[in-house]
């Protein structure tokens, strides 16, 4: 049972501290071996290249406890594999998997104590990161690297919880074709603060990003992929080069087909088509599945007749199903669940 004096159904989605996190340099062409340490700050010149040109990518998984009182992991090596694929475009020398599963067991086993108890809503977030770290002047990537992993317990991302969002339609675009939107480089999170922010002045949660060339079809929001439901019972959802491949998402697709029965496609979705579905909700690891009732667009509303006031009934049931799975109340497929052993 986690021994910390923290209100643990009433926690938002926020940093706090915890006992230690996972480090580790790459210095002349090898990553050292790793480590745990306990200070949670980071020194470094004032020209590192994560401060000039910001050399940056991350990644966010959780961990849970279950009721039997075991330690998983939600399908950490996919995390894994998606941080190579960024370090690879970003010219950062990749995180080995194997080596980035090991830091996520130990870091979470090292922070026992802050992992939320069973059924209290809240799990633990776990942000691997890695930057570049010596100093450049000219642009280029650098030579030396720091591979870092903190953790800290959460709660809802968006406040309310369950309660359905109202996103806004707005005039930034999030990622260029052949950008890069389908990685979880820091920058991309650089140039939503400025529209979110604005969003959030507006009354609004978040933004719904429309592709950069046409401006026609629908993407994703800042923090998390969207689905969307017809009035046939088919789960809809935008395919696009330039969104980040969510885990989560690829995990509902799954669920919505092999345990619900839904009908599931993944294609081109136009804004003009958007009134004609019935729910919508935004899925990731720190959204989790949470419903959408309206869309904003420059002075219209589309508003979700299923979903309005509270999740839709399909969003719930894939939503149930989902955290079933992490929570442990429902058989999870093959290889989707890691055990850390305390
Ligand atoms: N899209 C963006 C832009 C994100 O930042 C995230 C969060 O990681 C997601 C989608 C959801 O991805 P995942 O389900 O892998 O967390
Ligand atoms: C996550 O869901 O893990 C993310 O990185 C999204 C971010 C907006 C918190």
């Amino acid at each position: 049972m986690s021994n910390k004096n923290i209100d643990w159904s009433n926690l938002g989605f926020a940093y706090i501290a915890t006992d230690y996190r996972y480090v580790s340099y790459f210095t002349e062409g090898k990553w050292d071996d790793g480590a745990l340490v306990k200070d949670p700050e980071i020194t470094m010149s004032e020209s590192a290249c994560v401060l000039q040109y910001n050399q940056s990518c991350f990644e966010g998984l959780k961990a849970y406890r279950w009721e039997d009182g075991r330690i998983v992991m939600f399908r950490p090596d996919l995390n894994a594999e998606r941080m190579y694929t960024t370090a690879q475009r970003l010219e950062m020398p990749p995180f080995p998997v194997e080596r980035f599963l090991d830091a996520m067991d130990q870091v979470v086993a090292a922070n026992a104590d802050w992992i939320p108890p069973y059924g209290s809503g809240a799990t633990l977030y776990i942000r691997p990161f890695m930057y570049g770290k010596n100093a450049v002047i000219g642009v280029k990537p650098a030579d030396e690297y720091e591979f870092r992993t903190f953790v800290t317990p959460v709660g809802p991302y968006f406040k309310g919880g369950a309660t359905p969002v109202a996103l806004r339609i707005p005039d930034f675009d999030r990622a260029a074709p052949r950008g890069t939107g389908n990685i979880k480089a820091g920058l991309n999170y650089a140039m939503s603060l400025h529209p979110v922010m604005e969003a959030h002045r507006e009354g609004y949660a978040e933004n719904l990003y429309l592709d950069p060339a046409t401006r026609t079809k629908v993407e994703e929001t800042g923090g998390a992929n969207v689905i969307f439901i017809t009035k046939d019972g088919e789960l809809v959802t935008p395919k696009s080069d330039s969104i980040l491949p969510s885990i989560t998402r690829r995990s509902i697709l799954y669920v919505a087909e092999h345990y619900l029965g839904l009908k599931v496609t993944e294609r081109e979705v136009l804004f003009e088509e958007v009134p004609e579905f019935v729910e919508c909700g935004l899925c990731g690891t720190a959204a989790v599945i949470s419903p959408v009732g309206r869309i904003h667009d420059h002075g219209r509303d589309i508003c979700f007749p299923n979903g309005m006031e509270q999740p839709g009934p399909i969003t719930k049931k894939l939503y149930d199903t989902l955290t079933g799975i992490q929570n442990g109340s429902v058989e999870a497929p093959e290889g989707w669940i890691r055990e850390v052993k305390i």
